[in-house]
């Protein structure tokens, strides 16, 4: 068995944590959610969210995993022997699983647009969506691109947990936040900003209904990388000195940080250009981006150039460094439970993972009539994890947490056996034991009765 190598720094710690939760959800999902749930009223329902639901939850993941130093699975065991909970541990690495082995096909065609804008072919002026869907629909072409995003994935997670993941996240995570800040400044300048700026700052509060709320919930869930085992995983590498409360504040405020900001990249650029109608879903930013990179940026082609290239960059190593802790969250636990090597682990959840991700690419093409519930094998896959599994494995984290662990534990874990002062510890109790479990549970229910 190999030994266990914790993160070597604090400031690793967190780049690889905020590496997790910034990813395709942020530059994608977020900015998708905003445009359907009415612009600012919905960021600042999305911002209370984050801060009553998602840092407590987040809180009590990182008190899990750093208690215990194991994966996500040993970890319920550890704490509660021969108890049902550890069916949590088993919910969390097999959705792990089963979101890597989509998300590699998006990260696939991120890695296409990369490489379509660098060689200057998506300036070519063609019809947009049917670059898009003759690509997502070829047989071969996003095996191939998902096939390489996942040697990548595969190749950083070998090397390990400090050599590996924190070494690649302290590189990649301020690169990211860079290109951000020249995005932004790009966007603002274009003429007619101004309205994107508006939609996003302007609340209209009459688009407030419930559903908008529980959109909200569902989404800072899914941002902040909750209820998959993979913050768990991270945080039994983090040594005894972090501060998990402030661990926590701190990667939700950079992955919120990045989302808004990425609403402030797409809508001044999208509203600057009227001829555009905007795409909800993958066509945002796989068929209007490159149309509004086309037009807006007409007659300064190269700024379009490095606009363009730039955003499928960021795109490519948000998606890179997410993939790896979902990754991490099933390596972590074959590694440990069959005591084989870190290499020999990777390799089977990389192969048998991609395995999945063909037929979750194919479906996009010649498998797109194979349906189960009326779906096809992509979707089947997004809809049991994202809607099914994550909410309830969130109830059960908060249940587990604040019900059944002894009280004293969960304390002494957040604040270092009493070294370290945590003021709103009581806030965050009766958070985690009444709050957050019946917002999750409403948001369930929601999504299953519509
Ligand atoms: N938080 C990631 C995103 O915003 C998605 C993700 C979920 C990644 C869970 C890892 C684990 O895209």
């Amino acid at each position: 068995m190999e030994t266990r190598h914790n993160f070597g720094s604090k400031i690793g710690a967190v780049l690889a944590s905020a590496g997790s939760a910034v990813g395709l959800g942020n530059v994608w999902r977020f900015p998708t959610e905003v445009g359907n749930n009415g612009g600012a009223a919905f960021i600042f329902i999305y911002l209370i969210c984050i801060a009553l639901i998602g840092i407590p939850v987040m809180m009590s993941e990182f008190l899990i995993g750093r208690h215990t130093h194991a994966n996500t699975i040993s970890a319920f065991a550890k704490l509660a022997p021969g108890k049902w909970w550890r069916i949590e541990g088993v919910a969390g690495v097999f959705v792990a699983f089963l979101i890597l082995s989509y998300y590699i096909v998006i990260s696939g065609w991120t890695l296409f647009y990369l490489i379509e804008s660098v060689a200057g072919r998506l300036q070519a002026g063609r019809n947009y969506s049917d670059v898009f869907n003759n690509f997502v629909s070829d047989p071969w072409l996003p095996v191939l691109t998902g096939t390489a995003f996942m040697g990548l994935t595969h190749f950083i997670i070998s090397r390990g947990v400090q050599s590996g993941i924190e070494r690649f996240s302290k590189v990649m995570m301020p690169m990211l936040l860079f290109i951000i800040g020249i995005l932004v400044i790009c966007s603002f300048s274009m003429p007619g900003s101004s309205e994107g700026l508006r939609f996003l700052l302007k609340p209209d509060l009459s688009k407030l209904t419930a559903s908008v709320i529980l959109s909200a919930v569902g989404q800072a869930f899914y941002s902040l990388s909750l209820a998959m085992g993979c913050l768990c995983t991270y945080a039994s590498y983090f040594r005894a000195d972090a501060n998990l409360p402030k661990t926590a504040a701190g990667v939700s405020i950079i992955d919120t940080l990045v989302a808004i900001l990425s609403g402030f990249i797409i809508f001044p650029a999208v509203f600057s250009v009227e001829e555009v109608s905007v795409d909800a879903g993958p066509g945002l930013v796989f068929i209007t981006l490159p149309s509004v990179f086309n037009i807006a940026f007409e007659h300064v082609a190269w700024l379009g150039y490095i606009f363009s290239g730039f955003f499928y960059l960021l795109l490519l190593l948000a998606a890179l460094t997410s993939a790896m802790s979902l990754h991490e969250s099933v390596t972590a636990y074959v590694l440990e439970a069959f005591s084989i090597s870190r290499r020999k682990a990777a390799t089977a959840v990389s192969v048998s993972c991609m395995l999945l991700g063909v037929l979750c690419s194919l479906s996009f093409g010649i498998l797109g009539d194979v349906k189960l519930f009326g779906m096809n094998v992509f979707e089947l896959f997004d809809y049991t994890s994202s809607k099914i599994i994550l909410p309830i494995g969130g109830i059960i984290i908060c249940l587990f947490t604040g019900w059944y662990l002894d009280r004293r534990l969960v304390e002494s874990e957040l604040t270092n056996n009493g070294r370290l002062r945590f003021r709103l510890f009581r806030l965050y109790y009766f958070i985690i034991r009444y709050v957050a479990p019946l917002a999750i549970a409403a948001v369930f229910l929601q999504e299953i009765v519509s």
